[in-house]
């Protein structure tokens, strides 16, 4: 199996009821290595450039001023198969489908408000890295 990299957020749910820590933990619990890491808030243009690929679906503008509505942290995870793994850490989109002990239906209060974003494939991961982290903030 391979090493990668994978691109992560806590959500403003998560981070506004404090639970950044918590969410951290079940990450590197499931093995992953946060290495690289920032709190920010996103303006309603770069959650729009963000989640562009949605631009069509019902549910984005809710989801963009959702995702500007408090901090977020993003991050970047490494491990094994880190890509597929964060997604299984994750759980569900929706909670309500979420396996018992995924950050998703520990944590998550909603299908939209879900405290946790991962990338998808490994270009979403390059690209989703790109967009918020310089080379110079990713060590080796
Ligand atoms: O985040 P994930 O990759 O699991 O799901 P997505 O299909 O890429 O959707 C991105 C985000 O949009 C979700 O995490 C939810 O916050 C939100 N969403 C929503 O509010 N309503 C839906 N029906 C689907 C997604
Ligand atoms: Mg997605």
């Amino acid at each position: 199996m391979a090493i990668e990299r994978t691109f992560s957020i806590v959500k403003p749910d998560a981070t506004k009821r404090n639970l950044t820590g918590a969410i951290c933990a079940m990450l590197e619990a499931g093995g992953l290595r946060i290495v690289a890491q920032k709190r920010i808030q996103l303006t309603l243009a770069q959650a729009q450039a963000f989640y562009a690929v949605h631009a069509e679906r019902p549910f984005y503008d809710e989801l963009c001023e959702f995702m500007v509505s408090e901090p977020i942290v993003v991050q970047v995870l490494e491990g094994e198969n880190a890509i597929l793994r964060n997604r299984e850490i994750m759980g569900a989109t929706n909670p309500a489908d979420a396996d018992a002990g995924t950050i998703r239906k520990e944590h998550a209060l909603s299908l939209g408000e879900n405290s946790i974003h991962g990338s998808d494939a490994p270009e979403t991961a390059a690209e989703e890295i790109a967009y918020f982290f310089s080379g110079l903030e990713l060590v080796g």
